[in-house]
């Protein structure tokens, strides 16, 4: 199979040196990317700005912002079998950037935001769809009705939920809890573990539903 995961945060610039972003450490992302190295399968990974070292034989697509990210994807969702969309893509960037940097003696700035694009909807809205699609819920509270409505909104086939209020699990953590959410209704808790071993446990599960 041939997977394209999306993985850690995106940068929104407002000036040359400040940028909106969110808070991924890219784990989640990188240990799936791995996961399915590791199971034989191919990878491309898109990832925003993180810290962590390429998986060996991914074939790694960096980029900054939404913008950039959104391209990526399209550009290389052909031939894809199961589409992961892990990244924390900012919801929000500046309506203009500021070539020159913004100076404090200009009192507080007011920063015009518009929304990016949806990455996540705008591959469950392509109507030749013929590969799995994934999304991620993170959420701090009603995370079942917040990952259906994701579900059904954005066209996924899967919606992976973690509740990110938990106290030492999910963001930068090692550890995870998730709960994977389907069309039938159904869903299926992946108890405490390690971003590595639910990764593992998650890509049998894509692959068995692809
Ligand atoms: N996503 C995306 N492109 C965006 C925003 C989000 O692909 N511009 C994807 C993420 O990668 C993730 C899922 O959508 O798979 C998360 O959905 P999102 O709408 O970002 O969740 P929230 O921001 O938590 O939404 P809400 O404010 O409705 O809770």
């Amino acid at each position: 199979m041939k997977f394209l995961i999306t993985a850690g945060p995106t940068r929104e610039p407002i000036d040359p040196v400040r940028y909106i972003s969110n808070r991924s450490s890219g784990k989640m992302g990188y240990a799936i990317a791995q996961a399915a190295l590791d199971a034989g399968h191919e990878v491309v990974l898109i990832s925003g700005p993180v810290t962590l070292p390429a998986p060996p034989r991914a074939q790694m697509i960096r980029v900054t912002t939404a913008d950039e990210m959104y391209d990526a994807v399209h550009a290389n969702i052909a031939g894809i079998d199961i589409a992961v969309l892990c990244a924390a893509v900012a919801d929000f960037k500046p309506a203009a950037f500021a070539s020159r940097k913004i100076k404090k003696r200009e009192g507080i700035p007011v920063i015009e935001l518009v929304p990016t694009r949806d990455i996540l909807a705008s591959l469950g809205a392509l109507k030749a769809k013929n590969f799995l699609l994934a999304g991620f819920a993170a959420e701090t509270d009603d995370l079942e009705k917040n990952a259906r409505e994701k579900l059904e909104k954005k066209q996924c086939d899967v919606v992976i939920a973690n509740d990110v209020s938990a106290p030492g699990l999910g963001f930068e953590s090692d550890e995870n809890v998730i709960t994977i959410f389907l069309p039938d209704q159904s869903s299926q808790v992946l108890p405490r573990a390690t971003k590595r071993g639910l990764a593992n446990d998650l890509v049998k599960i894509l692959c068995a539903l692809q």
